[in-house]
């Protein structure tokens, strides 16, 4: 671990991921030689996969972001009141954006203290940590940069805290994924800590579509990308034009998948994982998943994993639900 004590209230911790090239190739390996082929997820967002990601969040089609900022704004005053919290903790914190409407309502009561961004990005972190000193009096930024599904171990002891994971993040994990993660959470958490869990909900299949098949484009930008990140990353010999980005709906998983459909047959080559494969005409490979919840599928996973619930908000059309829970 590389540790770092800025001036001006910033401590930064770097976990290096522990990936070894090794590790690296055979999940790389499994994943394009299983049924479907699967790309891992975590490979569209590079620097470039991560701006248009930015980019998804501000269109049109895509009602998330802007209705869980919304919601936000109307109960992070209450969410500081129940949870008397002056830490606050948020895995795959980015840009931290929303953060700041609860670190806003924590400062109004003068309890914030302690603000601890967990995100893969250390350029992230640190503009972060800068930004937020500057903008909050007297707060303390203790950023972790690592992987939160391998290094939750890191997250500083406190005073009070509350643990968010916001965006819909957890959409990513399949559903014993998220047991698995929600549940390590719990272990490293104390008793008394509270937990809001960000989830977006089942609503129209059209509405939820459409959020994935944008006019402009940038999704399958967006998609096409962890292509180009394969060229770079191993010499892939995958053309984004090749292929066809598709978003598709699963009811009996309740999630979206996004794929890349191969356009002709075609022969792949891999010289980073001397790998080459044949895909057909209209094979399809799994790049990412977006999991979507209902009010009991997401108080049963906080329930599995340790927690008691404490409250539910939802906006008006029930397209965002917050879940407040606590560890006994
Ligand atoms: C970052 C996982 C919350 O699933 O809505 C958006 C990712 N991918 N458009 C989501 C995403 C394409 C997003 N999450």
């Amino acid at each position: 671990m590389d540790c770092t004590t800025e001036p001006q209230n910033i401590t930064i911790d770097v976990h290096l991921s522990g990936e070894t090239p090794a590790n690296v190739q055979a999940e790389l390996r499994e994943g394009l030689t299983s049924t479907p082929r699967t790309l891992p997820t975590k490979y569209l967002y590079d620097d470039r996969g991560s701006e248009l990601f930015e980019a998804i969040c501000k269109l049109p089609e895509y009602y998330q972001t802007r209705t869980e900022r919304h919601l936000l704004n109307q109960c992070a005053d209450q969410i500081i009141c129940l949870t008397e919290a002056e830490e606050l903790v948020e895995l795959g914190s980015g840009a931290a954006t929303k953060t700041r409407v609860l670190l806003d309502a924590m400062a109004r009561v003068e309890q914030l203290r302690f603000y601890v961004p967990f995100d893969v990005s250390e350029g992230i972190v640190r503009r972060v940590a800068q930004e937020l000193v500057k903008e909050y009096e007297g707060l303390h930024v203790h950023g972790v940069v690592g992987d939160f599904l391998a290094h939750l171990e890191h997250i500083p002891d406190g005073g009070r805290r509350l643990v968010v994971i916001l965006g819909g993040t957890i959409g990513n994990l399949d559903s014993q994924a998220a047991l698995n993660f929600v549940s390590s959470i719990h272990t490293e958490m104390a008793s008394g800590d509270f937990f809001l869990l960000g989830v977006q909900l089942e609503t129209s299949i059209k509405r939820i579509e459409a959020a994935y098949n944008d006019s402009a484009g940038i999704t399958a930008a967006f998609n096409k990308n962890i292509l180009h990140v394969m060229q770079e990353m191993l010499g892939a010999s995958l053309d984004p034009d090749a292929f066809e980005h598709v978003a598709l709906y699963n009811t009996t998983a309740h999630r979206i998948e996004m794929r890349l459909r191969s356009k002709e047959a075609q022969h792949v080559q891999i010289p980073g994982l001397d790998l080459s494969f044949h895909l057909e005409k209209g094979e399809d490979i799994l790049t990412e998943i977006s999991t979507k919840y209902d009010h009991p599928r997401a108080e049963t996973l906080l329930k599995e994993s340790g927690f008691d619930m404490i409250k539910w908000y939802t906006d008006s059309e029930e397209l965002i639900g917050l879940a407040l829970a606590r560890k006994p």
